[in-house]
């Protein structure tokens, strides 16, 4: 860790509202897009069901997933009409919320920029950016996907004084672009899910490079982004590339609030980490978009993470939300909440909290776990006190003493070396939602936070259930 380095909060709430100057742009903006692609009739009539199609391809069965979809034209049209606007709805919201530090002639690398998303939903969700001098590389193998959203970008602000160059290339082939230079931000939506070619790619050693690649190409200060669909194939690579980042030395600020093993995998029956939020303020033409489409949204989700180097401490009191809410037994209410302990289940009796919220809590003196999920429970801040325990709450099996679990570690200043977590195995091919439509994140139920499956008991935890401490690695500084 740097200890001069000054890292800016953990945000509180990751998905504020659209800002009312976002969602007015957002408004006009299927004017713009109508415009820059001008589809002949007999396409337009046919965008719906272009729209359809592609959610189809993108869902469920990967094994047929042809990459090159956006160099043709009829995906190509329904990405930009529609995929690109919901994922503009979904990372302005989250955009507005991260603490994105970018002076004066900021360096931004995009990869897998398509139709310019992530440069986009930046100037809608951070209007102080927009007058200021910022450089964009923007890498996507799909060129004309990149001249598509240039050329919207342009309509939509005509007089951004952003330095905007693209690029048709692999993004493996960022240092060859930034030469010495390193970005101050690094962003990847929607990508990573697609890169290695589906579940069967070899994603584990691609990780670890891009992992590695991506870090050596940050600059000390700068930030990396990556921001997946809310899908379990989604955010199992993400959580994957979150251990390599960690591992390479760098320090995950959010959503996390520790760096220890993410309690919300989703590997074999368990949860994974992903924000569901509702769709107020989504433009009228859109909601009517996904109505002739037959894709009616009542609801976005989205995994993320964002990481800088240099490990960082975790806050023993704090606390991710990261469930919707759902009844317990005793008139009580539940939410499922990550935390420095693992996951635990806060109680309370009132409203919920909107998923994405990080809180601060009192931790009870005497663990009591949760029967169903194994969570550790707490009172979330200002809420009446637990009822006792009826019965006795099971318990997950002892763990072994830290020592003894880390002992084929390597050891360095007296410490357990890094202790890689167990690679989780592959995802099936039946969960990847497109990006931009993910419509149907399920609703929580007790013992299952925010997804159809229980979350694991919390593992390798020492007293009060908090894991045994884990050390980032050193970095490795590995180039291409
Ligand atoms: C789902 S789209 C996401 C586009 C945009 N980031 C967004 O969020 O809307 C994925 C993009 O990644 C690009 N892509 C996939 N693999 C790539 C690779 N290896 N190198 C460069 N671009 C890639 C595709 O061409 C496509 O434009």
């Amino acid at each position: 860790m740097c200890p001069e380095r000054t890292i800016p909060p953990a945000p509180a709430d990751l998905f504020p509202a659209l800002p009312a100057d976002a969602a007015a742009h957002l408004d006009r903006y299927g004017l713009l897009v109508r415009d820059a692609l001008r589809l002949k009739p007999k396409h337009a009539r046919l965008l719906p069901i272009e729209i359809r199609d592609l959610s189809a391809t993108l869902t469920d069965e990967r094994d047929d997933f042809a990459p090159d979809y956006m160099t043709r034209p009829g995906p190509l049209a329904a990405y930009v009409h529609y995929f690109h606007p919901w994922n503009l709805y979904r990372l302005t919201r989250l955009l507005a919320a991260l603490p994105l530090d970018l002076p004066d002639d900021a360096l931004i690398a995009d990869l897998g920029a398509g139709p310019l998303t992530v440069l986009t939903a930046l100037w809608l969700a951070r209007p102080d950016l927009r007058r200021r001098p910022l450089r964009f590389l923007c890498l996507d193998r799909a060129g004309k996907t990149l001249k598509l959203g240039l050329d919207i970008f342009r309509r939509l602000a005509p007089d951004c004084p952003w330095n905007i160059r693209i690029e048709a290339e692999h993004l493996f082939r960022l240092p060859h672009f930034l030469g010495r230079e390193q970005a101050r931000l690094i962003t990847a939506a929607n990508v990573l899910n697609e890169l290695f070619g589906g579940p069967t790619g070899k994603r584990d050693a691609e990780l670890d490079s891009l992992a590695g690649r991506l870090a050596a190409h940050l600059d000390p200060d700068g930030q990396m982004l990556v921001i997946e669909p809310g899908t379990r194939l989604a955010a199992r690579r993400l959580i994957e590339l979150r251990e390599t980042l960690i591992e390479n030395g760098m320090g995950v600020t959010a959503p996390c609030p520790h760096q220890d093993e993410c309690p919300m995998p989703g590997s074999g029956n368990k949860a994974w980490c992903h924000f569901a939020f509702d769709v107020r303020g989504a433009p009228p033409w859109l909601l009517q978009l996904a109505e002739a489409a037959r894709l009616p949204k009542e609801r976005l989700s989205l995994s993320f993470l964002l990481a800088r180097h240099g490990s960082l401490e975790a806050l023993d009191n704090a606390a991710r939300v990261v469930s919707e809410s759902f009844a317990l037994p005793g008139n009580l209410r539940g939410q499922y909440a990550c935390t420095p302990r693992g996951l635990a289940l806060l109680t309370f009796d009132a409203w919920p909290t909107p998923p994405g919220s990080l809180l601060r809590l009192s931790w009870p003196e005497q663990d009591q776990r949760d029967p169903k999920s194994g969570a550790l429970m707490v009172q979330r801040p200002g809420e009446r006190p637990l009822p006792p325990a009826r019965t006795p709450a099971p318990r997950p099996p002892a763990p072994r003493p830290a020592q003894e679990r880390n002992a084929d570690r390597p050891v360095a200043d007296g410490r357990p070396a890094p202790r890689r977590a167990p690679r989780t195995e592959r995802a099936p091919a039946t969960s990847g939602k497109p990006a931009g439509d993910s419509t149907s994140a399920p609703r929580a139920r007790h013992g299952k936070p925010g997804t159809p499956d229980a979350p694991g008991k919390p593992s390798g935890r020492g007293k009060h259930g908090k894991p045994a401490p884990r050390r980032a690695g050193k970095k490795t500084g590995k180039k291409d």
